[in-house]
């Protein structure tokens, strides 16, 4: 409840960056992971983090030797999670996810295997969900994934210029249910065909 409580505070301040007024559910966490194949994930990028929805099942499920960098551009989220979330593995950042691409290199590594986003794309201001889709597509290693889950359709043609394949389904057992997308990073020699 203290988790709820600390989401709807901010979403009172801050409806447009949050986007819903309650975390999203244990049954949307679990069909977005179930898609990641851990064994081969040493890094792990998430948008978004807010309370720590899905960056505690995140954490459960990664292998020892990997990383996980969390952004997020709420200071409060941010300060939350540090306090609550104590694991060498995980990084916590403030700042957009526009600039991922930073944030990778800070943290000593080139690119990622899986970035997962719970930003609101369709309330963001004009230009920051293009820029952070083309950022994400360039953070990401040939053929990894960038997993998005949404109230709306409306991120679908951000990624279509961008990504090569993109899977989109249903969660209907989330509040309200949620679209979700696995847009997939073309392998190099695809790209280069
Ligand atoms: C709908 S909440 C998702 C919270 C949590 N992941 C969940 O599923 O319950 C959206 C989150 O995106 C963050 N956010 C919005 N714009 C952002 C941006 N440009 N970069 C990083 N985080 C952003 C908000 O601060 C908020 O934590």
């Amino acid at each position: 409840m203290r988790q709820w409580g600390m989401f709807f505070r901010q979403f009172v301040k801050h409806p447009g960056m949050i986007g819903s007024v309650i975390p999203s559910t244990q049954a949307l966490v679990d069909a977005m992971l179930d898609e990641v194949d851990w064994d081969r994930t040493r890094l792990f990028v998430e948008y978004g983090p807010g309370v720590g929805t899905f960056t505690q099942d995140i954490l459960r499920r990664m292998h020892p030797d990997a990383r996980l960098i969390a952004i997020d551009l709420n200071l409060d989220f941010v300060a939350y999670l540090e306090a609550e979330l104590v694991d060498p593995r995980l990084r916590v950042v403030h700042g957009s996810a526009a600039d991922v691409r930073r944030f990778i290199k800070e943290a000593g590594f080139s690119e990622a295997d899986y970035i997962l986003s719970g930003i609101p794309f369709s309330t963001l201001p004009d230009g920051v969900g293009p820029a952070i889709c083309a950022e994400t597509a360039a953070a990401l290693r040939p053929g990894g994934a960038f997993l998005v889950y949404q109230y709306s359709a409306y991120v679908r043609r951000l990624l279509a210029p961008i990504f090569a394949q993109i899977a989109e389904r249903t969660v209907w057992r989330n509040i309200p249910p949620c679209r979700i997308f696995r847009a997939l990073r073309a392998e190099a020699l695809a790209e280069a065909a």
